[in-house]
């Protein structure tokens, strides 16, 4: 097989360049390899929980195999749904967890915590029926927007499953959230598939939807988390009490006094995913931020955040790395592309910030890995902003063995079915096309 370095797999990248494999990612893998993955049917409960940019679990499963130890602990700095936890305790190895977003952290917790299916159905047939009984629910929850994406009926149907999911255990209340969350998503008037609130010109039209209809949905949704939990459960032989969320609420500092010996994670796309208003719909019935002001500050966390105060993105930041400094400089300038004004100088500020607050988050992790401990991560190897091209698997690589890390293997996998399907202007960013995974070890003294 041909290998074929980083930057020749443009779109015109032929068939024939790719190791096709089928099933798991092999540990003799060469390196720099680029390969296309026909993947086995996941485990179900890979797919409960809205996450916008999954990673797919046979990563972990080819980090573990190859560099894993039983008694390794790992940490997972951005947890999301959950794939690199549940491969972790799938192989029986311990693993610390975090993400900056409630709704990941909630999708997280149920994914590691046991539930009795039994005690759980008596539950929801309770929250059904007091439900119906309800006639005009009290209103508890506003947004901006609310009557634009929610229909009277659902509005009602939602306020009146809140109520009565209160009224359940609190251990166990996590379960008939992520239900909830579901169902807000689906009730609204977004188009499915949709991962952000916006009308555009191709919105098809929406059916008038009824409170039956948010039940049914709910008991739908909680059906299929039960199911996926149950083949979870049977699949698991070890503790879940292996996976210990951590107390930061940000990647960037991580806090306490714990080490890892390998970081396997999948760190936010550059200029593709804002996780916040993906899931804005949810954040707000959920009672998971107090108000429009409260997500938008929610936002400002977010490594790649564009919620930039305009005083700070006039200026034209310098990382120290040059060829990133000068690719920061031509979207600023827009020696590529002019965008409308003042889009230039935020989008170049949004690239500074995202490499500076990688670069933070890098060297919290080194503070925390173990002598001879592993980074392993997955990312978009190439992002397009104002026509400008990021390398950025190349630069968080360059980033990180600035900060002592060696980078020890790497490869690039075809994306397949991804759903970073957002609406673009093809002059400002095009699609990415693989996902490169590197390793990196930080050395043993
Ligand atoms: C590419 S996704 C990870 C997806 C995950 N591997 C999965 O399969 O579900 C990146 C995650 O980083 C999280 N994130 C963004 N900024 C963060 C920060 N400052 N600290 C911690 N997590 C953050 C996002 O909420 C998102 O869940």
């Amino acid at each position: 097989m041909k290998q074929l370095s980083l930057f020749e797999t443009d779109k015109t990248t032929p068939q024939s360049s790719y190791l096709h494999l089928e099933g798991e990612i092999p540990i003799d893998l060469p390196e720099d390899s680029l390969i296309s993955l026909q993947r086995k049917q996941p485990l179900k409960i890979h797919s409960v929980g809205f996450q916008p940019a999954k990673s797919i679990p046979e990563i972990p499963h080819w980090f573990l195999s190859k560099y894993g130890t039983e008694q390794c602990k790992i940490l997972e700095p951005f947890a999301g749904s959950g794939t690199t936890i549940i491969e972790t305790l799938l192989q029986g190895v311990s693993i610390y967890w975090l993400d900056y977003h409630p709704l990941s952290r909630l999708i997280c917790r149920v994914k590691t915590h046991l539930y009795d299916g039994a005690e759980i159905l008596d539950y929801a047939e309770q929250i059904l029926k007091n439900a119906y009984t309800v006639k005009h629910p009290l209103e508890t929850i506003n947004f901006a927007n609310k009557d634009f994406w929610f229909q009277k009926p659902v509005q009602a149907g939602l306020e009146s499953l809140r109520t009565q999911i209160f009224q359940v255990p609190e251990a166990i209340q996590p379960l008939f959230w992520l239900a909830f969350a579901s169902t807000v998503r689906k009730t609204s008037d977004m188009n499915d598939g949709m991962i952000l609130a916006a009308k555009r010109a191709n919105f098809k039209a929406i059916p008038q939807r009824s409170r039956e209809d948010v039940y049914r949905y709910f008991k739908d949704y909680l059906d299929q988390a039960l199911e996926a939990i149950g083949e979870w459960q049977f699949v698991l032989n070890h503790s879940l009490q292996n996976a210990i969320e951590l107390t930061s609420k940000t990647a960037i500092n991580l806090t306490g006094n714990w080490h890892c010996d390998a970081v396997i994670t999948s760190p936010p796309y550059i200029n593709a995913i804002d996780y916040v208003w993906a899931s804005k719909f949810e954040l707000h019935w959920l009672g998971l931020v107090s108000n429009d002001r409260a997500r938008l500050d929610l936002y400002t966390q977010e490594i790649g955040t564009e919620r930039i105060p305009r005083k700070e993105y006039c200026q034209l930041g310098k990382t120290g790395n040059s060829y990133l400094d000068d690719l920061i400089a031509d979207i600023y300038y827009g020696t590529q592309y002019q965008a409308s004004k003042g889009q230039n100088k935020l989008r170049a500020r949004v690239v500074y910030k995202y490499f500076m607050d990688m670069k933070a988050h890098f060297l919290s992790c080194f503070n925390h890995l173990n002598p001879g401990g592993y980074y392993c991560f997955a990312i978009g190897d190439i992002s397009k902003i104002c026509g400008v091209e990021i390398p950025v698997a190349k630069l968080l690589t360059e980033i990180a063995e600035k900060i002592g890390f060696f980078k020890i293997f790497q490869f690039h996998l075809l994306l397949k079915n991804r759903r970073l399907n957002l609406p673009r202007n093809v002059k400002w960013a095009g699609t990415i096309k693989h996902d490169t995974v590197v390793v990196l070890q930080k050395t043993r003294i």
